[in-house]
């Protein structure tokens, strides 16, 4: 069954074509979506809290002729205990024809998509992966660039519990991207195959293409990792002062929610060199292609 619950999926390379031109489709009021879709249900289950990554999806339901149905965790039987192999295949019964699931617990996907009897897409799971993100990230880079080739992209911010990260990280390497990783020494994981990892954020941005900044993830978050998000502020923030070591047309990107004032300045997030709008512009474009996926398969 065609599941997308990681970046690493063989479907990934095709995904990238398919969501390029989708977007050029959507820009020139082209985009058609295949009859098939017309009509049928698909499920969205949030355990988690989400502006972006919902109304994306929700929104390439509609422009595919599907009818989505919002699930958030707080107001389902989930409060009653209910366990996410129930919840699947209760969803299941109901008739949807794929289900959509983020969740704190790295792994839950995986659950649901054993469950499952419809395809299954990753919105999400814990510190682990976040594939439509990487999707729409890739997109944006491409648009912006043509080939990312040889370029250089540092990630900086919470890796540790980013599953933005850990998804751009198959992605942008993939790709051929020089990707760097900077964060404090508390907040990096151990390294990855193919990655370099810094805590020295000039050494990062050193003739960066793009920089990519992460929100410190809170809720993942125990005690003592970081001194305070001042002391993180001064050190590793993105701003005008930090972005002298990198490239002068340096590209910035954020998937958001941005805490301004704290991995990135007003600004730095405002300016012409600030992608972080286009990310959530060309997240539809991604969410569609994932459900077309999902659903027919490319
Ligand atoms: C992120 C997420 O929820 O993983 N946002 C998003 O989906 N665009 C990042 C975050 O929460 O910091």
């Amino acid at each position: 069954m065609p599941h997308l619950l990681s970046a690493r999926d063989d479907a990934f390379p095709a995904l990238m074509l398919r969501a390029e031109q989708v977007h050029h489709a959507l820009q020139n009021h082209t985009f058609a979506p295949s009859p098939v879709f017309a009509g049928r249900t698909i499920a969205l289950l949030f355990y988690e809290p989400s502006t972006r990554t919902r109304v994306a999806f929700e929104s390439a339901a509609h422009h595919l002729g599907l009818h989505p149905i919002t699930i958030n965790a707080q107001s389902s039987s989930i409060v009653k205990g209910e366990s996410i192999r129930d919840t699947v295949q209760t969803l299941c019964s109901e008739g949807i024809s794929a289900l959509v699931i983020r969740h704190p617990r790295e792994g839950a996907p995986e659950t649901a998509a054993r469950y499952s009897t419809v395809p299954v897409l990753n919105a999400g799971d814990g510190s682990n992966e976040h594939p439509t993100q990487a999707l729409t990230d890739r997109l944006t880079l491409q648009l912006a660039w043509g080939d990312l080739k040889g370029r250089k992209i540092a990630i900086v911010g919470d890796i540790l519990h980013s599953r933005v990260a850990r998804s751009n990280i198959w992605s942008l390497t993939q790709a051929g991207v020089e990707v760097w990783l900077c964060a404090p020494p508390t907040l990096l994981p151990p390294s990855f195959a193919g990655v370099k990892t810094t805590s020295c954020l000039s050494e990062a941005l050193e003739g960066a293409d793009a920089v990519m900044t992460l929100r410190m993830q809170n809720e993942r978050m125990e005690g003592g990792l970081l001194p305070g998000l001042g002391a993180y502020a001064r050190d590793y923030q993105i701003n005008a002062n930090n972005l002298r070591y990198a490239n002068p047309d340096c590209l910035i990107l954020h998937p958001g929610p941005i805490n301004r004032g704290v991995e990135i300045d007003d600004e730095t997030a405002n300016s012409a060199q600030s992608l972080i709008l286009k990310q959530v512009q060309h997240g539809l474009a991604a969410r569609i292609t994932a459900l077309e996926f999902a659903l027919n398969g490319v």
